[in-house]
């Protein structure tokens, strides 16, 4: 096939792609069909940094209907969907964005993006963000707000704003309940599931399964582990997140222990140094790690991928790594990165439909109130919230009741 003809085969296959995601986002489409008339978003530029994939897409044209320049870069060097960014960019939406980038050109595309002077920035992970406020080279941008969409991207905004250091305000999707209740639980637990079994195509049933964490996400990739028969064992920092684990039925074990018991570990955390090349050295032969927090430093990858006697990729996405000293096999999914995006397609259509309408919505709020917003973090507005849970209740066709005014007295009645 030629070049040209290659090009317009990826574009109709990542519309096709599109369609299919549109058309089980409804939550999202509704919301765009409510407001696209209005063109609230008209001369507007927005940035974006998040992962390329056809969920995304249905944003990013959504955002273009609302009348809004857009331009885009991946979330992460391994995530983009290389049909979906093709058909971005033959959208007429700026595309810096590819599969396999190195780190340095994952670098250039969130530049390149900001040199289109966006005033709103959505962020997964806060990398656009850090650029936006330590390099010199963005320090005059007029910047109104930003949208956060991840835990790992919520730690360093609020780290940013305890040194003093935040020049705008921004909003914290991850933190809105119809966000990480879903998104982070539901959504990373069955495409985690969906993402292991695509690299190493084995029987979840039985074996051990080492959950590193147990917040939203590892709840999530917890229970679904349990739901295909897995023994899942979970390691924990905070007691209560211990406890709930434990209370939940599961083990709850140090990974000085759990590393040398589990078959199968996945690494939920957002912190670094959780499997570390002495917990690697202990694991049984065959064991299978991989990661779903956001960046790649949940497993020591460097001792795995640069000090193993060799490294072989026997499946797409699974590198065998023999061990130096014990001639031990281990199993890498994706080189430690997000292996439900690396190895599978990341959440699906319907619950990223809830995330991306929080983040639609978001936008349209900083775009009205950023001069009364300071340089405060704040969460989505509840009103916001609650609408995209009625949004999401209504596409699913749930009906709920609703207090009497008999009922809503007594509820403030002391
Ligand atoms: N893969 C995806 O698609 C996806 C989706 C959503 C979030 N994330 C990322 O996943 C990570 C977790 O997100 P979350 O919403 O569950 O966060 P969270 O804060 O709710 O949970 C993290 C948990 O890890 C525990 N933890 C911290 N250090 C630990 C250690 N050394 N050992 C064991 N447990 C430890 C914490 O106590 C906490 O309970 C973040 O990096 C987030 O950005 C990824």
């Amino acid at each position: 096939m030629s070049k040209v003809k290659e090009g317009e085969h990826l574009v109709q296959q990542g519309r096709t792609s599109y369609e299919w995601a549109r058309s089980h986002m409804q939550i999202l489409d509704n919301t765009i069909g409510r407001l696209k008339d209005k063109k609230p978003l008209e001369g507007v530029t927005l940035g974006f940094c998040l992962h390329i994939t056809k969920e995304t897409s249905v944003l990013l044209m959504g955002a273009k209907e609302l009348g809004a320049t857009v331009a885009c870069c991946g979330g992460n060097p391994l995530t983009t969907q290389d049909d979906i960014a093709a058909f971005l960019a033959s959208e007429g939406i700026h595309t810096y964005a590819w599969n396999g980038q190195t780190p340095e050109e994952y670098d250039w595309c969130i530049e390149k993006v900001l040199e289109h002077k966006p005033s709103i920035l959505t962020d997964d992970g806060a990398d656009m963000n850090i650029k936006a406020h330590f390099d010199p080279r963005f320090a005059n941008l007029k910047i109104l707000g930003a949208t956060e969409e991840t835990t790992a991207g919520v730690n360093r905004i609020r780290a940013v704003k305890e040194q003093g250091k935040l020049r705008y305000p921004v909003i914290l999707v991850n933190e809105a309940h119809t966000k990480h209740l879903f998104d982070n639980r539901y959504g990373t637990g069955q495409s985690t599931i969906d993402g292991y079994l695509r690299a190493m195509n084995l029987l979840l049933a039985s074996k051990r399964v080492v959950v590193a964490g147990y917040g939203w996400v590892g709840k999530g990739v917890a229970a679904r582990c349990k739901g295909m028969g897995s023994r899942v064992i979970v390691t924990e920092v905070d007691p209560v997140r211990a406890l709930e684990a434990h209370m939940d039925g599961f083990d709850v074990e140090p990974m000085s222990q759990a590393c040398r018991r589990g078959q199968i570990f996945i690494t939920c955390t957002g912190m670094r140094d959780v499997i570390t090349r002495e917990h690697i050295e202990q694991m049984p032969n065959s064991a299978v790690l991989g990661n779903v927090g956001h960046f790649d430093v949940e497993i020591d990858t460097d001792y795995l991928l640069n000090q193993s006697a060799s490294v072989r990729e026997v499946r797409p996405n699974l590198d065998e790594c023999t061990l130096m000293d014990s001639k031990k096999k281990v199993y890498l999914i994706g080189k430690g990165r997000l292996a439900n995006l690396v190895a599978a397609e990341g959440h699906p259509p319907e619950v990223m439909a809830q995330s991306f309408s929080n983040q639609i919505l978001s936008i349209l709020y900083i775009l009205e109130n950023h001069k009364s917003m300071g340089t405060t973090i704040t969460d989505v507005p509840a009103d916001i919230d609650k609408q995209v849970a009625r949004d999401a209740l209504a596409a699913m066709d749930v009906q709920m009741d609703s207090l009497t005014p008999e009922q809503l007295k007594y509820s403030h009645s002391w």
